[in-house]
């Protein structure tokens, strides 16, 4: 990794071009050396990705073969696998049959995708457009990003880093008119945190109420594979649409975000495009991966995702989510068993925060620079209530449990 002053100078833009070959040279030995890749093993801020090589091929593949996505006309069977990548979503979610979904560039798309399709439920049904987004303390950035698109207001319900719970949210409804609510976004495994809301109470609650249920699993969707935390995502089937990212947790490149639909067919009314140039793409009456989603031409992003499950199969999801969840848990041990470190808070999901006795928030930037710097690690602190403290985030089966050990070796110096 090559840091700031250090990068290399790049060769200008000019009339003249330098020629494949050079360009390549220039791409491969000059650029690409300084990233920090998001499948490197000790990739544990943010979130990270570790795609398979059968996604990698698939994504590599669609450029190569200049796949237009946006509908059956031109992208043939491309559609039916990525449909087939959708449908296997949607099962993990639990959800009916007639339940679809389409692939966008992330979840802040897929977000808004939802969002836009409740808002279009609402006013069909009660004729007024709502302008309100009732969400979770915990819920992504890219939400209030969506309401802001949107020109709505955002309300929030419960508290920060908790999970939601349905009593945090009925006092949050009662000030409202039903018919205000775009919908409530509730959050299955927050960024910062891990933490999932009460699914199963806040679907009963907008049940009762009528209003739109989106929840946000981009990160968390894929734990749904672990049997062991899928009682904690009781009630997302309950849901009228759901986030979930493949390039977070589901091992293809960026980028590949779902956006499922319970009732597909109000999120198509919501995002179809009629034009009279596309009427040959309209007349031929297929369900094409344009009409559900904020796109119009779009990357087949879901062919990666379908690939690595051929190629893998699905049982190698679940063995490969069991793999970070066991390494997160590898983490939490070594940082109960350190009297220098300590949780900061109860780890959800492959997310463990914890802090490192005795430093102030510089501490933890200096050594977080530091190992950035040296290409060892990209490890980054949060905050949480206030407090700086360090988060590891685990969605890579490569990352070993002498990677994390290598990582919190570090902290024992006094100083970051
Ligand atoms: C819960 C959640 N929702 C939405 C997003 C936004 O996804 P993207 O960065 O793919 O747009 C993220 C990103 O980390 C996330 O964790």
């Amino acid at each position: 990794v090559v840091a700031g002053a250090d990068r290399p100078r790049l060769p200008a833009v000019g009339a003249a071009g330098i020629g494949i070959e050079a360009a390549w040279e220039v791409l491969r030995d000059q650029v690409l050396p300084t990233v920090f890749p998001a499948d490197h093993p000790r990739y544990l801020a943010f979130v990270g990705g570790a795609p398979t090589a059968a996604a990698v091929l698939a994504d590599a593949a669609l450029s190569a073969a200049a796949v237009y996505g946006g509908s059956e006309l031109e992208a043939g069977a491309v559609v039916a696998a990525e449909r087939a990548a959708a449908r296997w979503l949607c099962d993990l979610v639990g959800y009916p049959p007639q339940a679809h979904g389409v692939f966008v560039s992330g979840g802040s798309l897929a977000n808004l995708s939802a969002l836009v399709a409740a808002r279009h439920a609402r006013r069909t049904a009660s004729g007024t457009l709502p302008g309100t987004v009732v969400a979770g303390a915990a819920a992504h950035a890219s939400v209030a990003a969506a309401a802001g698109i949107m020109g709505c207001t955002v309300v929030p319900a419960g508290a920060a880093d908790v999970a939601l719970r349905g009593a945090d949210l009925v006092p949050v409804l009662d000030r409202l008119d039903p018919d205000a609510v775009v919908a409530v976004v509730a959050t299955a495994g927050a960024t910062n945190t891990g933490a999932v809301d009460a699914l199963d109470e806040l679907a009963a609650v907008c049940a009762e109420r009528g209003v739109w249920l989106h929840v946000d699993a981009a990160y968390g969707g894929a734990a749904l594979l672990a049997p062991e935390l899928r009682s904690l995502f009781a009630g997302i089937e309950r849901a009228d649409s759901v986030t979930i990212d493949p390039h977070k947790w589901l091992f293809t490149p960026f980028d590949c975000a779902g956006v499922l639909y319970r009732e597909p067919a109000v999120a198509r009314a919501a995002h179809e495009q009629r034009a009279a140039y596309l009427d040959p793409v309209t007349e031929q009456g297929h369900d094409n991966p344009s009409d559900y989603a904020v796109h119009l031409t779009r990357r087949a992003r879901g062919l990666p995702l379908w690939l690595s499950l051929v190629a893998n199969g699905a049982a190698a999801y679940a063995d490969a989510v069991a793999s970070c969840l066991a390494t997160a848990r590898h983490a939490v041990r070594r940082i109960e068993a350190d009297p220098l470190l300590e949780l900061a808070t109860e780890p959800s999901l492959s997310v463990v925060l914890f802090r490192r006795r005795g430093w102030a928030p510089d501490d933890y930037r200096r050594w977080s620079r530091r190992l950035h710097g040296q290409g060892l690690a990209l490890v980054t602190p949060t905050t949480l209530a206030g407090e700086t403290v360090l988060r590891l985030c685990f969605v890579n089966p490569l990352t070993s449990a002498a990677d994390v050990d290598a990582v919190l070796a570090g902290l024992a110096d006094d100083r970051g």
